[in-house]
């Protein structure tokens, strides 16, 4: 069965796998693929997370850390970083070693099942995780319930664009030119198949943003960006 029509545990293990594998060279291959613009990206959550002065943040699927590590530039603010893949974490925790930097709090974590109390977040801010999840609506829930009320969720994925005149080259970078790097870079060229898959096979943008409404959130709204291939989703917790 193709990866992405995975459902469940097997769904899990299979993304589990694939990342813990590909984890070492996971943040460059998202420098290139991406032309630098995911910093750009990550910026806009973080900004968009609204954080007060000595707020808590939560970076769910945080892989390397990005998100988090961003976060604590801000005064005061303090971040757990959480994933339940744990090489890919381990890269980020001895690359911020290396560099004698300050470090999110890394946490093993499933988005199915957060190991955090009710309403002890501010915001909770993840970056191309919503797509892997097995149920999207229970992983909406777990976000909301961490999160105290007021706080804020702000989600950054791969998105379906419309139909427009970039099309072509669009899908030739998605279906060709992404899994050749990666396969070049990682070694692993079914990886960045499953990336174009799983985006294709994932809500729309809309369809998101309607499930972030469901699942309870007030204020939902959504940008795309890179000529409609990336969303960022926000929502807040009333
Ligand atoms: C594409 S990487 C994104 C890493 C990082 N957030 C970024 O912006 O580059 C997706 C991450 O989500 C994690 N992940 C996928 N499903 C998860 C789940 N159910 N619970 C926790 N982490 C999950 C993977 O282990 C992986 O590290």
């Amino acid at each position: 069965m193709k990866p992405e029509k995975l459902t469940g545990q097997a769904r899990a293990q299979y993304v589990q796998a694939m990342f813990s594998r590909i984890a070492y060279r996971y943040d460059l291959m998202n420098r290139l693929m991406t032309f630098g613009q995911d910093r750009y990206w990550r910026a806009e959550v973080i900004r968009r997370a609204a954080l007060p002065t000595g707020g808590r943040l939560l970076d769910l699927g945080t892989g390397t850390g990005d998100l988090a590590i961003d976060a604590l530039r801000l005064p005061g603010v303090s971040a757990v970083a959480g994933d339940f893949t744990l090489e890919m974490m381990l890269v980020g925790h001895r690359r911020l070693q290396a560099r004698r930097q300050h470090e999110p709090a890394w946490s093993g974590a499933d988005a199915l099942h957060l190991p955090f109390r009710e309403q002890v977040f501010d915001a909770v801010v993840s970056g191309f995780l919503m797509r892997n999840v097995s149920d999207v609506e229970r992983a909406l829930r777990e976000q909301r319930r961490v999160l105290r009320p007021g706080g804020r969720v702000v989600i950054l994925d791969t998105t379906r664009p419309k139909p427009n005149l970039l099309t072509p080259v669009i899908n030739i970078h998605m279906h060709r030119v992404i899994p050749a790097l990666g396969k070049l870079l990682t070694g692993e060229g079914e990886a960045y198949t499953y990336l174009p898959d799983s985006t294709e096979n994932f809500l729309s943008a809309e369809q998101l943003a309607a499930r972030l409404q469901a699942a309870g959130f007030i204020q939902v709204g959504f940008r795309r960006l890179n000529f409609g291939t990336i969303a960022i989703h926000w929502g807040v917790n009333p």
